[in-house]
């Protein structure tokens, strides 16, 4: 479906790749997809093994690295990340001015771009073009950001609630979010068990995917030798949008709209007729049920039993259970993706809306950082400048059309 460019002898000269359906623009040995037969694996292992067996920290690290990392090399990796969890108290202080009412996923992406401002080192402007090269360097960064996130992400949430922020505590990665999420003073919060492995699960299966829209953001930025801070808020930002990490938030107030199982067929009618579009259905790369939004499913399951059973749940199956049979969805090959479900565990987490695309950006910066990583190791990397067609006006008459003397 490439549409071409010719030149005046009518010999083409460029394809024109809306979206780059068709263009490669790189290798990558962080993760494997194939969309016909719905297989994901992190660095070769299947995602469902790593959903049953792993941690969301090991995984980490194994993207990051490329091998599953032995306990020691797991301690030290934790060990690291929990030593840089703390936020600056000047970047507490930026946090602090935002709207209560701001969006969660604004702050996150102003606070990750703010942190660079910490870290001349790493900016290549000022600590020369090979600041990346000494590994030891590249893991401080990236030790940093991963620490620094669940600290982020807190401190948003309990801004919008206007509470005060909870500093980092030693414990492990998810039991500390959740601690500085609903710590108060004076009491001693300890998180449900069950929920802790629920999250920890949400994210490993949210934690790499691939060339998507934001990590080709992150390695668009990363070629023009951007630093890592405004590269993974770069990341962020592409993620945010409704179509890629913000779809969570979409797929809920698009629940909440239909607000019961009665109202779905009207709204898939709508949605036949390009009235609405159903979030959290369809997928770039998969044209066959994949198998994250059936392990959220499972998920939810068990949340539910802990938070009690959120009725959007029963929602999203009837849109489900009726979208699959639908000839509208069977013949675009559209199916259930990972935001189908993801929203309606974090809402029963008690999670507002809003707060559903962090909870996607925290785990998904572990991808950031792996391509990141990778890029600069490419041998082969090159600034990305895509083609254009221009189509504008040319050699305009400058007439001027208001009188600013
Ligand atoms: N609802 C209704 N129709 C849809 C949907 C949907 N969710 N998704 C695709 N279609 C239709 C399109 O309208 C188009 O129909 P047409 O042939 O009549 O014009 C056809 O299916 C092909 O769709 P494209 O937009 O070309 O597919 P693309 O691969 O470019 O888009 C995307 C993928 C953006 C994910 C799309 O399916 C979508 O918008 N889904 C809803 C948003 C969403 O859930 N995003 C999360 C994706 S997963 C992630 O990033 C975490």
């Amino acid at each position: 479906n490439l549409s071409t460019v010719k030149d005046s002898k009518g010999n083409i000269t460029k394809y024109i790749d809306p979206g780059y359906l068709n263009t490669v623009s790189g290798h990558t040995r962080v993760s494997f997809v194939d969309g016909e037969q719905g297989i994901l694996e992190y660095r070769g292992y299947s995602i469902k093994e790593l959903a049953e067996k792993s941690t969301f920290i090991e995984v980490a690290y194994l993207l990051i690295y490329e091998d599953l990392p032995t306990i020691q090399q797991l301690e030290e990796f934790s060990k690291k990340i929990m030593n840089h969890s703390s936020l600056p108290i000047e970047l507490r202080n930026i946090m602090s001015c935002f709207k209560n009412d701001a969006h969660p996923m604004g702050m996150f992406i102003s606070a990750m771009s703010g942190l660079s401002t910490f870290h001349p080192e790493a900016n290549p402007a000022l600590a020369g073009q090979s600041c990346y090269d000494d590994p030891y360097k590249r893991d401080k960064h990236i030790s940093n950001i991963l620490g620094i996130s669940p600290t982020i992400s807190a401190a948003a949430y309990r801004h919008k609630n206007q509470k005060e922020f909870n500093n980092p505590r030693d414990g492990g990665y998810i039991e500390n979010f959740f601690y500085m999420l609903h710590h108060e003073k004076g009491t001693d919060y300890q998180p449900h068990p069950v929920l802790v492995k629920a999250l920890d699960v949400m994210f490993i299966l949210h934690a790499e995917h691939g060339f998507s829209c934001s990590a080709a953001a992150v390695r668009h930025l990363a070629s023009a030798n951007t630093d890592v801070y405004n590269c993974i808020a770069g990341g962020a930002a592409a993620l945010y949008g409704t179509l890629h990490g913000g779809a969570n938030e979409a797929v809920l107030r698009m629940l909440m709209k239909i607000g019961s199982k009665a109202n779905v067929p009207a709204f898939i009618e709508k949605v036949k007729n390009k009235e609405e579009k159903l979030m959290g259905f369809g997928h770039r790369m998969y044209k066959c049920y994949e198998i994250r939004p059936k392990i959220v499913k499972t998920i939810a399951l068990k949340v539910f039993e802990v938070c009690g059973r959120e009725e959007l749940f029963d929602v999203a199956l009837e849109i489900e259970q009726i979208a699959l049979k639908d000839p509208y969805f069977i013949k675009r090959r559209l199916f259930p993706n990972i935001d189908l479900f993801s929203g309606v565990v974090y809402k029963a987490m008690g999670f507002p809306p809003e707060f559903c695309p962090v909870l996607f950006a925290m785990p998904r910066l572990v991808s950031w950082l792996a391509h990141w990583s990778e890029f600069l190791d490419d041998p082969n990397r090159k600034i990305t400048r895509p083609q254009q067609v221009y189509t504008g006006h040319r050699n305009r008459k400058y007439v001027p059309q208001c009188d600013i003397k």
